[in-house]
């Protein structure tokens, strides 16, 4: 029965009752309990591998492999099935190419952030797809933070065992280990406790610090830590780093492919399944549309930046503060004492939603790149009629089995995200073997010539620096 409401209060109440019996809520809760149930051709295993089908062939032909599903006349994987193919791949004796690009012991934990102040230009859509990118198409062990109270990434992720509604859920700014508001000292959580704070997500080996309304209150809390005499609890922007450092450190990554073969040259599907957990191969974080102390946090701990952006003209004067604000940001920390080193990186603008339909939009990219060709992505997010079905069930194109009439579309959407999340895997993790999605969507887009920067010229110097 409809609750009846008289004032605000009583207003939040029945419209709190209202929205969670709508439809496009139980829209959400079909979403959560069929959660990663799409299955995958053999065809589209081998575009994740970048192999040939033959290899794919002769692997499910291995003891352990995973045996799949037939639906209609075809074999079909599961997300799981594909990753442990991936692990049976190269723990083989005799394999000779890499299928699993795990971290190897002593390589570098890398930071992505995706961040802008504006809201609606796709944060939360682009860090679901690299996130799932990174899963499907190297078998990476991917963390992701969501720094948004909205949690709008985190829906991507959940299934009906995660329960990511309410006060009580643990988001990242109890990670860093901010106190109570009013308390004046921060958490010190043991490494044991910080592992803690990633929850398992029916993705395999992808982990989640969902976001919450944690996150909000956090800010006044940090103002608090500011109110001291002792400057290491005043250094509150760099928390969310100095946890992320203690928590990989004792976290490091150790089995390799190899370790899962045993003697008899059978898979060790214990140690598979305890080597998902043991680390995280790169971390993402989502942030909300504001630049708070708590997202501050998340542009310190990162390595890089990638903002997206939609390039309406007043989005570009959004983009202008954002920037401005992060500025006076850093010449506040830089004024400390030990103040905290940025890493070497090429942060970017990723220009999202762009509609083709006028050149409005393209023509802002091409001002922008004219003035430093370096600092936007000529590979972009197109608007997507197709993939907006997806959007709304909260699941990414690469999870969203469409119906007949919108594969096409939807298709079209998968590639244009591939070239996107190549393009991020050759600006933020150079040490990956890019695919060459971004290299394609820049031979469609500029069928004559180079891009400046991005083209031909720009992969020796990307593969310089992974040397
Ligand atoms: N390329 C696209 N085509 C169509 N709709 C999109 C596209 N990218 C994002 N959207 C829609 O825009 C809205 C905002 O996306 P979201 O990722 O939540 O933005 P943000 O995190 O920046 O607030 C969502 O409803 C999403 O479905
Ligand atoms: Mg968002």
């Amino acid at each position: 029965m409809a609750k009846s409401f008289h004032n605000i209060p009583s207003f939040v109440e029945a419209a709190i009752d209202c929205v969670s019996r709508a439809a496009s809520s139980a829209r959400m809760h079909r979403t959560q309990s069929l959660r990663v149930l799409r299955r995958y051709s053999i065809a589209e295993v081998t575009e994740f591998f970048g192999c040939d089908r033959s290899f794919v062939n002769a692997l499910m032909k291995h003891p352990d492999a995973p045996e799949g599903e037939i639906r209609g006349r075809e074999r079909t994987l599961s997300v799981h099935d594909i990753m442990k193919l991936r692990a049976i791949a190269d723990s083989r004796p005799e394999a000779r190419r890499t299928t699993l690009y795990w971290r190897k012991p002593g390589e570098d934990l890398p930071v992505i952030v995706l961040s802008s102040q504006k809201g609606g230009v796709a944060k939360s859509l682009s860090s679901a797809h690299l996130a799932q990118y990174l899963t499907l198409y190297y078998g990476l062990r991917v963390g992701l933070i969501d720094g948004d109270p909205q949690a709008t990434c985190s829906l991507y992720f959940v299934d009906d065992t995660t329960s990511i509604a309410g006060y009580d859920v643990e988001v990242y700014t109890d990670f860093m280990g901010v106190p109570e508001a009013g308390q004046r000292e921060k958490i010190h959580h043991a490494p044991d406790r910080l592992n803690v704070f990633w929850r398992p997500t029916p993705w395999p080996g992808l982990r989640l610090i969902p976001g919450g309304a944690g996150i909000q209150e956090a800010d006044i809390a940090m103002y608090y830590l500011t109110q001291t005499e002792d400057p290491e609890q005043k250094k509150i922007y760099r928390m969310l780093r100095d946890s992320l450092d203690r928590w990989r450190d004792a976290h490091p990554p150790r089995t390799t492919a190899k370790d899962l073969s045993g003697p008899d040259g059978r898979f060790r599907h214990e140690s598979y399944e305890a080597a998902l957990k043991e680390t995280l191969d790169v971390v993402i974080i989502d942030t909300p549309p504001s630049l708070t102390l708590a997202t501050l946090n998340t542009i310190v701990a990162a390595d890089t930046l990638i903002i997206p952006q939609t390039m309406k003209g007043f989005d570009l004067s959004t983009l202008h503060i954002y920037l401005a604000s992060l500025r006076d940001y850093f010449s506040f920390i830089e004024g400390d004492t030990n103040p905290v080193k940025f890493k070497d990186a090429k942060p970017m603008i990723l220009p999202t939603i762009v509609n083709r339909s006028s050149d409005t939009d393209l023509r802002t990219i091409g001002e922008i790149m004219a003035g430093n060709p370096d600092i936007i992505s000529p590979i972009y997010y197109q608007y997507s009629e197709g993939a907006a079905n997806a959007f709304r069930e909260f699941k990414s194109a690469y999870e969203y089995e469409p119906p007949k009439t919108r594969k096409a579309s939807l298709q079209a959407f998968i590639d244009n995200a591939n070239a996107v999340n190549d393009a991020i895997v050759m600006r933020a993790i150079p040490s990956l073997p890019a695919r060459g999605y971004a290299q394609a969507f820049l031979e469609r887009l500029f069928p004559d010539g180079e891009v400046e920067g991005w083209s031909q010229k720009a992969k020796p110097s990307l593969e310089e620096d992974a040397a």
